[in-house]
């Protein structure tokens, strides 16, 4: 895109406030979202999205931005296991972005596996949470198509989270053990206890 497309592209985005953790409207079961081709909910999720990568995030769920529908954009790379980030370190915004209305989660296996996660509505926080290991999804997209993929690892993990967001739920309420909710900052201690 050349400079002047790239400005004008900019220029209708717009960043919008997060909820924390404490606002009622992250504690709601969202709504369907009723037709994902809107154009009202493409404008919803431009500006999810880049929201999302303003904040440093892996994905965004529309409650978390006080629209109370069911509608998630994340982005999920491969493997992303360490609990904090260095503060220089950004987020891989290349990986491929999703943007999925009514999305619904089929776990696949009884695996579960141990991750760190973060969540824009919980800043500064990191806790180690237990997760399905290999889901399958599916939602609509913005076309009105059927997306269905199977995911593993860090993808089910972000795919989880999101979809939580959708009915009211915030990380640390799966989390078996409080000990494991620390501060980002803290971080380091945990990576130098793994070696
Ligand atoms: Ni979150």
């Amino acid at each position: 895109m050349d400079a002047g497309r790239a400005r004008a592209y900019e220029a209708s985005m717009t960043i919008l406030k997060i909820a924390r953790m404490g606002h009622p409207v992250l504690t709601q079961v969202a709504r369907p979202v009723a037709d994902p081709t809107a154009p009202e909910i493409r404008r919803l999720a431009e500006d999810m999205i880049e929201t999302m990568i303003d904040a440093n995030g892996a994905g965004l769920a529309a409650p978390q931005v006080h629209i109370p529908l069911r509608l998630v954009v994340f982005q999920a790379p491969g493997d992303r296991s360490d609990p904090g980030l260095a503060e220089d370190e950004r987020f891989d915004h290349t990986a491929p972005l999703t943007i999925l209305a009514n999305p619904v989660i089929e776990v696949l296996s009884e695996e579960r596996e141990a991750g760190w996660e973060g969540c824009l509505s919980v800043p500064g926080l990191r806790g180690l949470v237990d997760r399905s290991a290999h889901i399958r999804y599916s939602g609509i997209d913005l076309t009105g198509k059927p997306v269905t993929r199977v995911a593993r690892g860090f993808h089910a993990r972000v795919v989880q989270h999101e979809c939580d967001h959708l009915d009211g739920v915030l990380y640390p309420q799966r989390m078996a053990d409080l000990t494991q909710l620390i501060f980002e900052s803290e971080a380091r201690h945990h990576m130098r206890q793994a070696g």
